[in-house]
């Protein structure tokens, strides 16, 4: 049920703007002209040769949350606990979220294996960073970690056990005691090996004893920004029926996941398209760090879903063609367990040097086969069942061949460790975004800096969740009245998509997104250098040329997925677009960011955030400091130095 709902029609095609960003960034795309706030022109888009009109239906909510998946119900679970009246638009049905195909686990220094304290656990997310996450940052999450895995329990997730009934903590990379000194720490809290399954309908659970309402199959298409450079909203399309919503809210919450699917090869789903990254891109916001794309050492060679890093956790083995336990070489202390972009480059090295497995020689082999039974049975169910579907084996007798396959976005809009959005201004690198948070892998906060910790993220997702819900109720009461939106919001999103709609080009959605995706799997690679970046700059520049020339065939509204995918391919076009510009202007090698004509982190030069701005189809860079300091003095800082495992 919809509520506070005011129908009206809007005009059609119609290119007059609201002054935000977002308005230029249509204007500029579709030729249509600026016009002043008040001065609705009512110039039609005749090329696009749209119908006379779009219904419109007007929400107002205190507060708007953009995705479903564990950071966006974990923030609409807090909005609607301190009483706020929450929307939550999601393109997917919540659980169908991508949170659901997260296996591993969650961290936090619960200390059920051995002693454990959260210092430690923040020194290794610093370290796993390659020192570009923000300290203030990483300090809150670690020190929240426990707080919140003892929330899912008590919201009922099913933890996996030790025998003595405390949660489960497995081992998992990157993962030390006493600051790097101790052994391995086994910190990762799991339920099996589908932790994101339990932890995503725990939490859709929880969201549905509160009083969040939800607009499920709605794409959020843009952001509404004010003249004042505040966000008020969105504008999303109903793709059930074609109908346009705007919603009106003090607070917008981004939680619109990664954007995996610009490379050919992801573990990530199809539907992590980058949609509130382009958003936020679209109105004028940077998008940080996006060069720094994650690599999952074991994604299953051909297929490329995902084995779980927690098999290496309960044992498991990597092994070229020689049967040589090669980790040892890379990572004499870590070794299978180093950090993600440690083990993805170690396996491409075996690979180049010609000792990889399979008849082309191109992959590596996991071995779980000498791991008991019992052990494949109750704690990695899924993988082996998925390593039977789609690669044809029994764990319990052979090796699972695997390939690093993009799996994580360590960059996206930037925020605080609040969740609130920020961007540089008049020279404040932390200018706060009035009206707009992001949470999850669509935001930078940046706790992973570099290099993301396996099982850092489920922990990131529901901590800066959280995060964003208390600081509205830090700064908002429920029912707090609105200001009215400014004059014709969301009039250039409109144009736009009407624009895309009645595309009469010659090339096929599909056509650019498979080149797309050809450019960036090739050029923005596990190992980059000066060459392959830059010709990956011209070519993912020419791929979003090439956009303009797009066609599509179903002018319908109702469940045009012609359109919708049209629109997630633009989104992922501009972040791929960034990403490949960020990577070649940072002439050094840090975290999953590995140059080979720049082999070493340079700090004096790089230790920076990258902010890559997307204006009229062009990248624009700048950068903003690390924040090296921390939040207060239960932790010193931790100064950058060599990075082993
Ligand atoms: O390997 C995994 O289970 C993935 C976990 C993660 O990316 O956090």
């Amino acid at each position: 049920m919809l509520r506070r709902v005011a129908k009206k029609v809007w005009p059609a095609a119609s290119a007059f703007a609201h002054p935000g960003g977002v308005a230029r960034y249509h204007a500029a795309r579709s030729g249509s002209r600026i016009l002043s706030n008040d001065a609705p022109s009512g110039t039609t888009l005749g090329e696009a040769g749209g119908p006379a009109s779009y219904p419109i239906v007007d929400h107002t909510y205190d507060a708007i949350v953009v995705g479903a998946g564990g950071a966006g119900l974990r923030a609409a679970i807090g909005l609607s606990e301190h009483g706020f009246n929450t929307a939550c638009i999601t393109k997917l049905f919540p659980t169908r979220s991508h949170t659901v195909a997260a296996q591993g686990g969650i961290n936090a220094a619960l200390g059920n294996m051995s002693e454990d304290d959260w210092r430690w656990h923040m020194y290794d997310t610093v370290k796993g960073s390659d020192w570009l996450g923000d300290q203030d940052a990483i300090q809150y999450m670690c020190r929240e970690a426990p707080k919140a895995v003892y929330e899912l329990e008590n919201y009922g997730l099913p933890f996996s056990r030790t025998k003595e009934g405390k949660i489960y903590q497995r081992a998992f990379g990157g993962q030390s005691l006493n600051f790097g000194k101790g052994k391995q720490a086994h910190r990762c809290a799991c339920a099996a090996d589908r932790t994101g399954h339990a932890l995503l309908h725990t939490l859709y659970g929880q969201a549905m004893k509160h009083n969040t309402q939800f607009f499920v199959e709605y794409l959020a298409l843009d952001l509404i920004m004010d003249t004042d450079g505040s966000c008020r909203g969105v504008i999303a399309l109903n793709m059930e029926d074609g109908t346009l919503h705007r919603f009106k809210g003090h607070s917008t919450i981004l939680a619109t996941g990664g954007y995996g699917r610009a490379y050919f090869s992801a573990t990530s789903a199809h539907t992590c398209t980058g949609d509130g990254n382009a958003m936020a891109a679209r109105a004028g916001i940077p998008l940080e760090d996006l060069e720094f794309v994650q690599f999952h050492p074991t994604g299953i060679y051909g297929a490329g879903c995902l084995i779980t890093e927690g098999s290496r956790g309960e044992g498991g083995i990597l092994r070229n063609s020689e049967g040589e336990r090669f980790m040892e070489r890379y990572a004499p202390t870590a070794k299978d367990l180093a950090s993600r972009d440690v083990v993805s480059r170690s396996m491409t090295m075996e690979i180049r040097e010609g000792r990889g497995v399979g008849p082309m020689k191109d992959h590596i082999y996991l071995h779980l086969n000498h791991l008991p039974p019992e052990v494949l049975k109750e704690r990695l169910p899924g993988i082996s069942e998925t390593a039977a579907i789609f690669a044809g084996v029994d764990v319990t007798k052979e090796p699972i061949p695997v390939l690093p396959t993009v799996h994580y976005n360590m960059g996206g809009i930037p925020t605080n460790y609040h969740g609130e959005v920020v961007t540089i201004q008049d020279g404040n690198p932390d200018h706060v975004v009035p009206g707009l948070m992001a949470a999850g892998e669509a935001a930078c906060a940046s706790v992973h800096g570099a290099n993301r910790l396996g099982a850092n993220s489920l922990l990131d997702i529901v901590v800066f969740g959280r995060a964003c819900a208390n600081r509205v109720a830090d700064i908002y009461k429920p029912g707090q009245p609105h200001r009215p939106l400014p004059k014709n919001a969301g009039e250039a999103t409109i144009a736009w998509l009407d624009k895309l709609r009645y595309a009469k080009g010659d090339l096929s959605c599909a056509h650019i997104r498979d080149k797309m995706q050809r450019v960036m799997q090739n050029n923005a690679a596990v190992f980059r250098t000066q060459e392959t970046l830059e010709e990956g700059k011209t070519l993912i520049d020419d791929v979003w040329k090439s956009f303009e020339r797009v066609k599509i065939s179903d002018r319908s509204l109702i469940w045009n997925t012609d359109l919708t995918e049209t629109i997630e391919l633009e989104n992922l076009l501009i972040n791929a677009v960034i990403t490949m510009h960020s990577a070649e202007a940072r002439k050094e090698s840090r975290g999953a960011h590995a140059r080979e004509d720049f082999k070493t982190r340079d700090d004096a030069n790089w230790m920076k955030h990258t902010c890559g701005y997307w204006e009229d189809g062009k990248v624009r860079l700048e950068y903003r400091p690390v924040h090296m300091n921390t939040l207060d003095d239960e932790v010193e800082s931790f100064p950058p130095k060599a990075r082993v495992y």
